[in-house]
């Protein structure tokens, strides 16, 4: 697929729309609209002027980086539309570096989607070295 365009806009609309066709948790308007005000990176892929995927950075400008919204609709997957988007988010966050400088890159993988991002050097967690990656969805 040669006729993806990579942008950096996207419509609340779309977002929630985006996040839906893949079964990620619901977002309040209010909480689509904070959420596209606050990232360090967003790559948006679209063709046909159609939004297919996203990703988005947050990233404190120093050593904390972690991913989210790394969506790909389900009929564009396995295009390499999804690796594209990462290696885009990895090139933007090695141009906020020093060299000899590290960044910590985080993210919590969906169930089965763990091999996707070995491929770009992350490793599962707990290991012999860390404990587990932790989360919580609070509700208020
Ligand atoms: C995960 C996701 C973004 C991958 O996007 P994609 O565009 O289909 O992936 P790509 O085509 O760029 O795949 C890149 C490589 O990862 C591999 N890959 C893709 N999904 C994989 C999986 N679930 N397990 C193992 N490897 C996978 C591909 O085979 C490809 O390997 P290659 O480079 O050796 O050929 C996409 O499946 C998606 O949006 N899923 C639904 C939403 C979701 O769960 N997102 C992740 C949230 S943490």
């Amino acid at each position: 697929m040669n006729d993806i365009e990579f942008t950096d806009h996207i419509s609340i609309n779309d977002y929630l729309e985006l996040r839906k066709t893949v079964d990620f948790k619901i977002l309040s308007q209010r909480q689509a609209e904070i959420a596209l005000k606050n990232y360090a990176f967003l790559i948006i892929a679209k063709r046909n002027e159609k939004v297919i995927g996203m990703t988005r950075l947050i990233f404190d400008g120093a050593y904390i980086a972690v991913f989210a919204d790394v969506i790909v609709l389900p009929e564009y997957q396995g295009h390499s539309i999804g690796k594209t988007m990462i290696e885009k988010a990895i090139a933007y966050l090695k141009t906020n570096m020093a060299n000899g400088e590290q960044i910590l890159v985080m993210l919590m993988s969906a169930k089965g989607k763990e091999g996707f991002y070995e491929k770009f050097g992350f490793v599962k967690r707990p290991d012999e070295t860390y404990g587990a990656g932790m989360s919580q969805w609070l509700l208020k």
